[in-house]
């Protein structure tokens, strides 16, 4: 029987169509359903509609031309964290979007000010209705960073990046290391325990190096610690943001809340909760990513090798956890065993990196996976095509999204590597 007519059913139409046709020599593949990708665009816009939220899509999260241009229909703008990412969506902006720019580098705030040159000579509000730019909020990761912004682009609406280990629970996430086995986020102003003077001292610089200058100042954080999944844990989050702020005198003019949406059940229950718990007037904003692939993303392998070790299957795939599927939680798509004939089966990709595995499952023994056979994995997220790369003479994986959308601009070409003679 062939591997594709054993299925699971709730494999999307357009996907099980789409691995009817291929064979093992179109290589490894990424597979994106654009009904679900769109359905999943419109459902984040309702549910940020009705609580008052504006949700930015991140665009580093799936950087592909048709989904940045569904993104610019349905959402509220685009988050981006470089100036590659900003030249991607330029041509996107509308005058109602707003655009966030989170860049630990700075070198996005120079890019910023040169291509958008009217924010760098004008506050958007002073410029004729025809000529507004889109709304520019400047996250920055110190006071340093700020004075900087706010010299460079006096038309952005700045914010400080707070660190989003401030409230100092989940002390075993992020990457700076204490040495006692605390973890912290590496971005933003540090929030170091036992030093919550020196994050003090460095929002009140921050505070009043905007109040000199007659600038409002916005607040940024985002949840790159661990994936919240709670309307409870996302309301203490901001609100130790704005008491942090508050001890220094003021309230901010925005709070943008960042990505990591994608373990919360319920988003517009989650976001009107926040609404309700944060002041009325107090504009946020949200930039979520991988949330908008979900449900959407499949990878499609080969088996090139099979073995027998001791006590479990192993298959060797075309398709690689590091070179094609970053940042993606993989299920494998099959029918679940028959009592007493499942057998474990671990998949692999071909590199060789010892951790390139990408993961076990228990299999029915009627499924032999011999070579020249696909294999399906769900869960694949927009960072997997956004990575995607080959390596030691692996292909990077053919990235699709099905069906075909219409003709889109063609992305600007980015060399995967740039050779320094
Ligand atoms: C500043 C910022 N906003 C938003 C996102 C998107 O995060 P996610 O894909 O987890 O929603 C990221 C991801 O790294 C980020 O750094």
């Amino acid at each position: 029987m062939q591997y594709h007519a054993r299925m699971r059913a709730d494999l999307p139409a357009s996907v099980r169509r789409l691995l009817a046709e291929l064979t093992p020599a179109d290589g490894p593949q990424l597979v994106y359903d654009a009904a679900q990708l769109d359905h999943t665009m419109r459902e984040v816009a309702a549910a940020a509609r009705g609580a008052q939220v504006q949700a930015l899509f991140a665009v580093k999260s799936f950087p592909l031309p048709q989904v940045l241009t569904l993104a610019a229909r349905h959402l509220d703008g685009f988050d981006v964290a470089s100036p590659g990412e900003l030249d991607l969506v330029a041509a996107l902006a509308q005058p109602h979007h707003v655009l966030s720019m989170a860049d630990p580098t700075t070198l996005g705030t120079a890019a910023l000010a040169a291509r958008w040159p009217t924010l760098a000579l004008a506050p958007p509000r002073q410029l004729g209705p025809g000529a507004a730019p889109p709304r520019c909020l400047l996250s920055c990761e110190s006071p340093a960073a700020l004075a900087h912004a706010l010299d460079v682009c006096p038309g952005a609406e700045p914010a400080l990046r707070l660190s989003s280990s401030l409230t100092g629970q989940d002390p075993a996430v992020g990457s700076v290391q204490s040495g006692q086995g605390h973890h912290r986020s590496r971005f933003g102003v540090d929030a170091a325990p036992g030093a919550a003077e020196l994050t003090r001292a460095q929002v009140t610089r921050a505070v009043e190096l905007a109040r000199a200058r007659g600038r409002a100042l916005g607040l940024h954080l985002h949840a790159s610690d661990v994936t919240h999944t709670s309307a409870t844990r996302w309301i203490e989050l901001a609100q130790a943001h704005l008491a942090t702020l508050a001890e220094a005198g003021v309230a901010p003019s925005f709070l943008d809340l960042g990505g990591g949406w994608h373990g919360v059940a319920d988003l517009a229950a989650t976001w009107q909760a926040l609404r309700a718990a944060l002041p009325a007037e107090l504009p946020i904003f949200v930039e979520p990513g991988r949330l908008l692939a979900r449900e959407a993303g499949f990878a499609i392998g080969w088996v090139r090798a099979a073995r027998s070790l001791a006590d479990r299957e192993l298959r060797v795939l075309d398709l690689s956890r590091v070179c094609h599927l970053r940042w993606s939680q993989v299920e494998l798509v099959a029918p679940p065993p028959r009592p007493g004939h499942g057998r474990k089966v671990m998949l692999t990709g071909p590199t060789c990196y010892e951790d390139d595995v990408l993961g076990e499952w228990l299999v029915d023994d009627a499924q032999a996976l011999t070579p020249g056979e696909p294999v399906v994995l769900r869960g694949v997220t927009g960072y997997a095509a956004a990575w995607n790369t080959g390596f030691g003479g692996l292909p990077p994986a053919a990235v699709r999204l099905v069906p075909a959308m219409p003709a889109m601009p063609a992305m600007p070409a980015v060399p995967a590597v740039r050779v320094v003679e």
